[in-house]
């Protein structure tokens, strides 16, 4: 059976992607803080699941997720994501928190892909996706964290796409646009606390920018990572966009 690491499984876009993968018959890792409810969402559907509870700036977090796809045998896939970062202006942005999110969104997920790359190995190849963001290509106001950081994220694992090809690892990363999660509450009512408007109003303004006029759902994201960590055979090195055509303004 193949297995699959998923980090922030939980919710949104990480759990339709570990949804998809349980149809498609893998055996799952899941990890996130809190992945109790999401864990027996996912046995009540027949699927072959794990947890390992923790947060992936951790080193033992990783040492754990490692430690299970051992014991499993194999690791296939590994899917590297979780929760987005405070929404506020750049200058307000501190020290700690560039710390702790550098943690979370670069050192973490690198450590976890680095210490993956020998299960890989073993296997003769494996399939890594990791979760990005339009505003990486179009840095967007009030995000600074998420427009740096992932940025650094991008090129590391498109270098390491360039050194593992040899090894029959593709790497991609996969930007979503406007997707309706918990995380689209978190960012409608924070731009609407900055500019002192109704959340409702941040909604309508996003679904105007975007020409297909609707937020995209996490099923239709994980469709295109289910892809890219199943089937996918000769793509690699790529920032694959899902964004429903979104207009952006630089
Ligand atoms: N939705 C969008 O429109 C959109 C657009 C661009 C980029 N993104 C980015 O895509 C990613 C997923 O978005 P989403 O909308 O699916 O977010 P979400 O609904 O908030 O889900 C985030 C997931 O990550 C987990 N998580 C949070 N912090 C974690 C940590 N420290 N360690 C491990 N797991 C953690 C959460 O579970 P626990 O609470 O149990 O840990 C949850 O399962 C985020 O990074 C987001 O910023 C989203």
């Amino acid at each position: 059976m193949n297995v699959a690491v998923l980090t922030g499984a939980s919710s949104g876009i990480g759990f339709a992607v570990a949804k998809r993968l349980a149809e498609e018959g893998y055996a799952l890792i899941i990890n996130s803080r809190q992945p109790e409810k999401a864990l027996e969402e996912l046995k009540s559907m027949g699927a072959q699941v794990t947890a390992v509870p923790g947060n992936l700036a951790d080193e033992e977090t990783c040492r754990q997720i490692i430690a299970e796809a051992e014991r499993l045998g194999r690791l296939d896939a590994l899917f590297l994501n979780h929760g987005g970062p405070p929404i506020k202006p750049m200058i307000e942005v501190t020290d700690e928190e560039w710390e702790n999110y550098f943690r979370l969104m670069v050192l973490g997920p690198l450590r976890l892909f680095r210490q993956a790359v020998p299960l890989f190995q073993k296997n003769k190849g494996g399939r890594v996706v990791a979760i990005s963001s339009f505003t990486v290509k179009n840095p967007y106001p009030g995000i600074v964290l998420s427009n740096a950081l992932r940025a650094a994220l991008v090129n590391a694992l498109k270098t390491a796409a360039l050194e593992l090809g040899k090894d029959n690892i593709m790497i991609n990363l996969v930007a979503p646009g406007y997707i309706f999660t918990d995380r689209t509450r978190e960012w409608n009512e924070s731009y609407a606390e900055q500019e002192g408007i109704d959340p409702e109003d941040i909604a309508q303004r996003t679904i105007q920018v975007v020409p297909l006029k609707r937020y995209g759902t996490p099923e239709e994201i994980a469709e295109v990572i289910a892809f890219l960590l199943t089937k996918n055979h000769y793509i690699s090195g790529q920032q694959i966009i899902v964004d429903g055509g979104l207009i952006v303004a630089n």
